[in-house]
């Protein structure tokens, strides 16, 4: 994984950030198959979000029913993964794999962390059992990165079904993954989906010391609406509000994610059925500001020019790719439902602010800027969704229904409080009112990626990746910290951990 970042770049150049790309699940569910998929890649490679960032295109269940032949490897229906090409053969799911990087994109492929699968729950048609890798980690890894996959994304229903712990069965597979990864040299990027039902925000960032993962934190955002189906249970399926507010509130877990392990709020719904313009803007823009994954779950065949416009706006990808990749902050909220989100960026004095009106009201808000740790009032606000500058710190900003304004605000840092690190340790942190907002100074001269677990004695345990520093050079990475944290630990290279700098909001 690289992770260079062009720091005031607009655009995507921060590959530390969180997977941007299509999922199958929320669209198509279980009738996925070869032409859908490539389809979608083709959607995906020529309506600009290709160019915008967006790179995996991941198959969700429905891939396989659970067949296996007498060497346990995955046996597929030869129908529904064709050969695409001369020389290829019926039923290999390398097929679609290279068809997906022959559009210059990454596969992403999906299993079960249990011995059953999710099956084909809700939709329509026969469960099926065995659909998923457990006794056969090793073995479906390695297959999952021989055939090109470079995403695996494992769901619970089985873990769930046997009562297995999160923490021990995700470790095992991330191992499976770095076997797999050595063998072809390929990157198997990890997607865990246990919805958040064992807290993995204590254990799943850099789980089995991988370098870099997702976790959901939540249920599905929606049961799938397979549009083509047209079936009584799939028209009755409308998307609203709630869907998304839920899933933006139980994804908030802002201590577990820093650059590299990002919480997953779910598959994104863009335009689809029940989507309204302002709610595709409150949808993007809490994504965004979270630096959640943008897996989006829409048909992208189907996709307005004002949803493909939101998932493509630059300046709200600069702020979801921000290389601290940190989840925003609640600061106010000047009229109930009417809050103020926060997130501090990389670049000093620079903070994202989304304005999210959750009532059936049009709101008018003008936003206390001294609650966002500036010395005095900041200096340039732009408005991401239409592209201009407020004119001044005492502009109101209107929010309709259901809405959401997403703003770049610039102003001075507040001086931060200053910890230097002894050996593995920071101590004598004050504590502070909320969560404090934070910069991690170390310097890694290993020339590799490091791995540490941070934790605290008032409860934080969290992974934290240190990219490599050059030279003399001090890398920084951003920390939420939780309310009242006084001391941080470090395992793993004590050594690099030089400094913190805690910040008053
Ligand atoms: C679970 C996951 C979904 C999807 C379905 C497939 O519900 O949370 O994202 O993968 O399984 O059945």
């Amino acid at each position: 994984m690289r992770y260079s970042c062009l720091l005031l770049a607009y655009a995507t150049a921060c590959f530390g950030a969180a997977p941007m790309g299509w999922n199958s699940w929320n669209s198509f569910a279980n009738i996925v198959d070869s032409q859908i998929v490539q389809q979608q890649a083709q959607a995906l490679a020529s309506n600009g979000m290709k160019e915008a960032g967006y790179q995996y295109v991941v198959i969700d269940e429905g891939w396989w029913l659970g067949e296996r032949d007498a060497a346990g490897n995955i046996v597929v229906n030869a129908k529904q993964w064709p050969a695409l090409q001369p020389g290829q053969k019926d039923g290999d799911m390398a097929n679609i794999a290279a068809y997906i990087h022959s559009l210059g994109l990454k596969a992403g492929i999906y299993t079960d962390a249990g011995k059953d699968g999710c099956s084909m729950y809700p939709d329509s048609g026969p469960r099926y059992s065995n659909t998923g890798s457990e006794g056969h980690y090793d073995q479906d890894f390695q297959q999952f990165s021989e055939w090109g996959f470079d995403y695996v994304k494992v769901d619970w229903c089985g873990g769930a079904k046997e009562k297995l712990s999160g923490a021990v069965q995700y470790a095992q597979i991330a191992h499976a993954i770095q076997k797999a990864e050595k063998k072809t040299g390929r990157k198997l990027y990890f997607s865990i989906c246990e919805w958040g039902s064992q807290n993995p925000w204590f254990w799943a960032p850099g789980v089995g010391e991988i370098e870099g993962d997702i976790w959901r934190t939540g249920g599905d955002i929606i049961p799938p609406v397979v549009e083509s189906l047209h079936d009584a249970e799939h028209a009755k399926r409308v998307i609203t509000a709630e869907n998304v507010l839920d899933s933006f509130d139980a994804g908030l877990h802002p201590e577990a994610q820093h650059t590299g392990y990002f919480n997953d709020l779910d598959m994104m719904v863009m335009g689809m059925r029940g989507m309204t313009d302002a709610l595709d803007r409150t949808h993007m823009g809490l994504w965004a500001i979270s630096s959640a994954p943008l897996m989006v779950g829409s048909d992208l065949t189907r996709l307005s020019a004002a949803s493909l416009s939101l998932l493509t706006n630059k300046e709200a990808l600069a702020i979801h790719n921000d290389p601290f990749g940190l989840q925003p902050i609640i600061i106010d909220e000047p009229a109930p439902g009417v809050q103020i989100w926060a997130k501090p960026m990389a670049v000093a004095g620079r903070r994202a602010v989304a304005i999210l009106n959750r009532t059936d009201a049009p709101a008018q808000v003008k936003v206390n800027w001294k609650k966002l740790g500036f010395k005095g009032l900041p200096g340039a606000f732009h408005d991401v969704w239409n592209k201009r500058d407020l004119v001044s710190a005492d502009a109101t900003v209107l929010v309709p229904a259901h809405d959401l304004a997403l703003l770049a605000v610039d102003g001075e840092d507040q001086a931060p409080a200053e910890y230097t690190a002894s050996q593995t340790s920071i101590s004598g942190i004050q504590a502070s009112p909320g969560p404090s907002f934070a910069r991690l100074h170390y310097a890694n001269t290993t020339g590799h990626v490091i791995v540490s677990r941070m934790k605290s004695t008032s409860g934080l345990s969290t992974a934290i990746v240190l990219p490599p520093t050059i030279g003399s050079e001090v890398g920084t990475v951003g920390l939420i910290l939780p309310r009242g944290t006084a001391d941080l630990s470090f395992d793993g290279q004590p050594r690099a951990i030089r400094k913190l700098d805690v910040y008053t909001w």
